[in-house]
């Protein structure tokens, strides 16, 4: 790839994260996440127009915020030709900007107001996501390119997970990308995705696997939320789970319990005294869901109704229960990612593995997939704790790549596609 440094804005808006970021090439300069999911808890879930509101209402406050981390607030000195010109932009911006009037206003106020940073381009997220949500985002990048006259790069948000996974810091905290051999198996698990992704090369994407319900972040959230938890759900259990599993007493150490080649299939729960030998010690068993068939597909919705069944038979849940209940499940989608990530490596033959989205700040899949990559000769990429759920900085990252490579779309017309595939950007 061609060495280039650069200075990118990323914006991240597809769910309920606010986040922007600067990088100067490999050098962060800045980078804020704020996150909705207090609001949104309320109902339990992401609501789109919700996001969209708070996405209008907050993008400035953290924009000012990142120009001043980074020394880029200088105030612009006024002339009657700025001004002029000033007036020709604002009536662009307000067509830009029509449908995110409290984002106009906040903007009129500030942006003009400023000189333009050395900022020289803008990556944002075009899906997939929730599209009132996107357009936030992409409409506030189509607003800062005209005022500052630069290009932006539109991102996939899976890509972005991608390049979170292989963002590596170095002694002089500078981040870089590593080298690596192609082909890759990228799996991708988020809120609303679970893919098996092989990339034969850089930007060179086919799904080879993927869910047939529900994702497995959603999974995740829709247990937690049986538990009596709040949303989103992922951490919740995570927490519970590394409760039980760091306590003496308990057989849940780290994965696996149970053998990951197993084979009885329990449609539903079952309980001690019918279990196979080996897990005599557990209270139940959840189903492993697709693991023995012979593709690359996943489906969570039946062990979601599985612990669905088991709490509806239960009296009375008390905390233990909850752990226990917790770590099973957690278990179970353990071993079916395992099973199929492994039958992913072997049928392409890959000795890379690049592990990305919300769901791989789960301790328990990462510690099984550290082992498994061990044990298997296998290089393992797997986004840091921090940057596994939404960020800009992948945003941001993913457009210098695509940048440095010469591969930024920058003439699209850039809408938000909701349903976005990863591969839709392949070049043909
Ligand atoms: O990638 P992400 O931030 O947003 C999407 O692109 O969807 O992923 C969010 C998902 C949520 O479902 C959340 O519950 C899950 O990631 N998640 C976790 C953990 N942290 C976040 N799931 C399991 N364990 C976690 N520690
Ligand atoms: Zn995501």
């Amino acid at each position: 790839m061609e060495k280039k440094s650069a200075l990118i804005l990323g914006i991240e808006t597809s769910c309920d994260e606010t986040a922007l970021a600067l990088i100067d090439g490999k050098k962060i300069l800045a980078n804020i996440t704020l996150s909705q999911a207090k609001i949104h808890a309320q109902y339990g879930g992401v609501f789109p127009m919700l996001a969209k509101r708070e996405h209008a209402k907050n993008l400035l406050p953290i924009f000012k915020k990142i120009l001043e981390t980074a020394n880029f607030l200088i105030p612009k000195t006024k002339s009657p030709k700025s001004e002029k010109l000033q007036e020709a932009k604002s009536c662009k911006l307000k067509a830009i900007l029509e449908r995110e009037p409290e984002l106009l206003e906040q903007f009129l106020e500030f942006a003009l107001t400023i000189e333009k940073p050395t900022i020289d381009a803008i990556a944002v997220t075009k899906g997939p996501g929730l599209e009132p949500a996107l357009w936030v985002g992409i409409n506030f990048a189509k607003a800062l390119a005209t005022i500052w006259n630069i290009p932006i790069i539109p991102i996939n948000h899976m890509e972005g997970h991608i390049v979170s996974a292989l963002l590596c810091q170095n002694e002089s905290s500078k981040f870089q990308v590593p080298n690596f051999r192609f082909p890759a198996i990228a799996l991708l698990i988020s809120g609303g995705h679970t893919e098996l992704v092989l990339m034969k090369d850089w930007f060179d994407y086919e799904i080879i696997g993927a869910t047939k319900d529900d994702a497995v972040g959603e999974a995740f959230d829709k247990v937690a939320r049986i538990l009596g938890l709040p949303y989103p759900g992922g951490p919740q259990i995570s927490r519970l789970t590394e409760e039980m599993r760091t306590s003496a007493s308990t057989f849940r150490k780290t994965f696996p319990p149970i053998p990951l080649e197993w084979n009885g299939h329990a449609p539903t729960p079952v309980f001690r005294n019918v279990l196979p030998p080996f897990a005599n010690t557990r209270p139940f068993v959840f189903p492993r869901p697709m693991l023995k068939t012979n593709d690359l597909n996943f489906s969570f919705s039946g062990l979601k109704t599985a612990v669905l069944y088991l709490v509806k038979k239960m009296d009375k849940l008390n905390d233990d229960d909850k752990k226990n209940i917790a770590c099973e499940f957690e278990d179970a989608v353990t071993e079916v990612l395992i099973t199929k990530t492994k039958k992913a490596l072997a049928q392409f033959n890959a000795k890379t593995l690049i592990i990305g989205g919300g769901v791989s700040a789960n301790k328990n899949i990462r510690g099984a997939f550290e082992n498994f990559a061990k044990q298997n000769n296998i290089k393992l990429f797997i986004s840091s704790r921090e940057l596994a759920t939404d960020n800009a900085l992948m945003i941001a990252f993913a457009g210098l790549l695509r940048l440095k490579a010469g591969r930024t779309k920058t003439g699209e017309k850039i809408t938000a596609q909701g349903n976005l595939k990863i591969n839709d950007d392949n070049v043909k």
